[in-house]
């Protein structure tokens, strides 16, 4: 096994930066990309799959930036199975200290139909496109796309083609989700056992969780022998998404009694990093997620907080702090000062450059101000709001007051700057969200399918701030905003003009055909 570093290691190669943004709607911006890529860098992660460099300039730059700025991690890109996507992967990845290009094509019959291709015209091609990464890179991880669904003798024909020339990894991906545990492990010991040269490439899995059990499946293979697990940051990924990393991880941690395995992953980074890429991508963490939900470590009922006042190993099977949650919800308030505000938020995870710190402190003042307390979700929220990029974005809002009352129409007074000119109209609608969103159409005009409007309480009170979700889709393209204050009708504006800059973003991005 070439990339692992001894037989009970497992590799953790993390694609939250390219299956998890290619999930509808989670589109990242560059800055994102490189905050997220430097995050699982010091996490640990052994391999980044930083994206798809063909798919638009944007990849392309992403790839490249990180590779750049990577200081332990492999850094790997994805190809198609041609020779211009493995040109521009490599050109992207090898300015990296350890670069990889991971190409693969859908093997199975219903993969196979799309290229057209007979299965011996399929294997020439396999043939031909790892003997092309592997001349270019010495680390080339192949995947046979659906290979669950694959037959075994073909797969095995391929898997000998992609090993011959070259592959050093050999991934096997679930692709729509559809194995089981059992199913999962046979597959893996099979083709350790069949395929010629398969003592000397790593296995990897891939799965997606369709059926909810992308962690069963990949925990599975490695007790079969693979010794790398692809995976994502709070299981973001199309559809179902993919395997959780903080589940796979913490799994072979607590159990590591029955799966012996380990791997290199400061746990402790967990929950900042889960936090960060709910907010970058608009995917919020659902409240009984395992790890890093809201209520993973909450024990609210009477019977359970009695024992773990008495013990916390009675309803604990591992520690908050163990995953990076700090024991106290500290509370902030006007009176908080500078060095305050930026210890808290450096526990969450946000080391700020004292400029932005100056920038966030303001906001957090004007939060103090209408709120009495402060709590790490206020702090959140407020970050969401401040994220890095925000001052490049194309549109903004300057200006907004509603009137609104029990007599209709509803109007809204809106100032947007865009790209770095103020434009203001009046508009009305049914209720001042409804007349905000006029507005914004009014001064930008679009046509979008708003697919979702969703307003939260952060913490509790009247004066709670909201937290708005807004999600759009364009031509099949689909962009998220958020956005907290606690006037609910400003937090809506925001999020809907967050969606729109992320859709511009979007918009540039050609889709890359027959992914999962
Ligand atoms: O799910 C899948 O098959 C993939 C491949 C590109 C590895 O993401
Ligand atoms: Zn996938």
């Amino acid at each position: 096994m070439t990339d692992s570093k001894a037989q009970d290691h497992v590799l953790i190669f993390d694609t939250t930066l390219r299956d998890g943004e290619q999930s509808p709607g989670a589109t990242m911006t560059h800055e994102e990309k490189l905050e997220i890529a430097a995050m699982l860098d010091e996490m640990g992660v052994d391999i980044i799959e930083a994206g798809f460099p063909i798919a638009s300039e944007g990849d392309f730059n992403a790839v490249s930036e990180i590779a750049k700025r990577a200081e332990h991690s492999v850094i790997c890109g994805l190809a198609r199975a041609n020779a211009a996507d493995i040109d521009r992967c490599w050109e992207a990845v090898k300015h990296a200290k350890q670069p990889r290009i991971h190409t693969f094509i859908g093997t199975s019959p219903l993969h196979r139909d799309i290229p057209n291709l007979t299965k011996d015209e399929m294997a020439g091609r396999i043939h031909e496109t790892v003997t092309q990464a592997r001349n270019l890179c010495d680390n080339v991880q192949w995947s046979p796309m659906d290979a669950t669904r694959t037959e075994e003798d073909y797969l095995c024909r391929v898997i000998e083609i992609a090993i011959k020339a070259g592959a050093t990894t050999i991934n096997i991906p679930d692709t729509v989700g559809y194995t089981a545990p059992r199913e999962s492990a046979d597959l893996i010991r099979m083709l350790i056992e069949k395929v010629p040269g398969a003592d000397e490439i790593t296995f990897a899995t891939h799965c997606h969780n369709d059926l909810g059990m992308a962690t069963a499946n990949s925990l599975a293979a490695v007790e079969a022998g693979a010794r790398q697990i692809e995976c994502t940051i709070n299981g973001l990924g199309e559809r179902a998404g993919n395997t959780a990393l903080e589940e796979v991880v913490m799994a072979l941690k607590v159990r590591n009694d029955i799966m012996p395995y380990r791997t290199g992953i400061d746990t402790q980074k967990i929950m900042n990093i889960s936090r960060r890429v709910a907010t970058v991508s608009g995917f919020p963490v659902q409240y009984n997620k395992a790890i890093v939900g809201k209520n993973a470590f909450a024990h609210e009922s009477g019977i359970h907080q009695d024992g773990m006042l008495k013990n916390a190993e009675t309803f604990e099977i591992m520690r908050p702090e163990d995953v990076g949650l700090a024991e106290t919800n500290l509370v902030l308030g006007k009176h908080s000062g500078r060095a305050a505000l930026k210890a808290k938020l450096s526990e969450l995870g946000y080391n700020l450059a004292d400029n932005q710190l100056k920038d966030v402190f303001v906001r957090f003042k004007a939060l103090a101000d209408r709120k009495k307390e402060v709590y790490e979700d206020d702090l959140l929220a407020l970050m969401r709001d401040s994220s890095s990029d925000a001052e490049h974005d194309r549109i903004q809002v300057k200006f907004l007051r509603v009137i609104c009352g029990t007599e209709a129409p509803q109007s809204a007074d809106l100032t947007l700057s865009i790209d770095g000119v103020d434009h203001q109209t009046t508009a009305q609608g049914d209720g001042p969200v409804d007349a905000t969103f006029n507005a914004v159409k009014t001064l930008f005009p679009h046509e979008v399918n708003l697919q979702l409007y969703q307003v939260h309480a952060v913490t509790e009170g009247t004066d709670a701030q909201a937290t708005v979700s807004v999600r759009m889709e364009e031509d099949g393209k689909i962009a998220t905003g958020q956005s907290a204050d606690t006037d609910t009708v400003v937090a809506s504006a925001k999020a809907y003009v967050n969606a729109l800059n992320r859709l511009l973003v979007r918009r540039e991005k050609t889709a890359p055909a027959a992914i999962a």
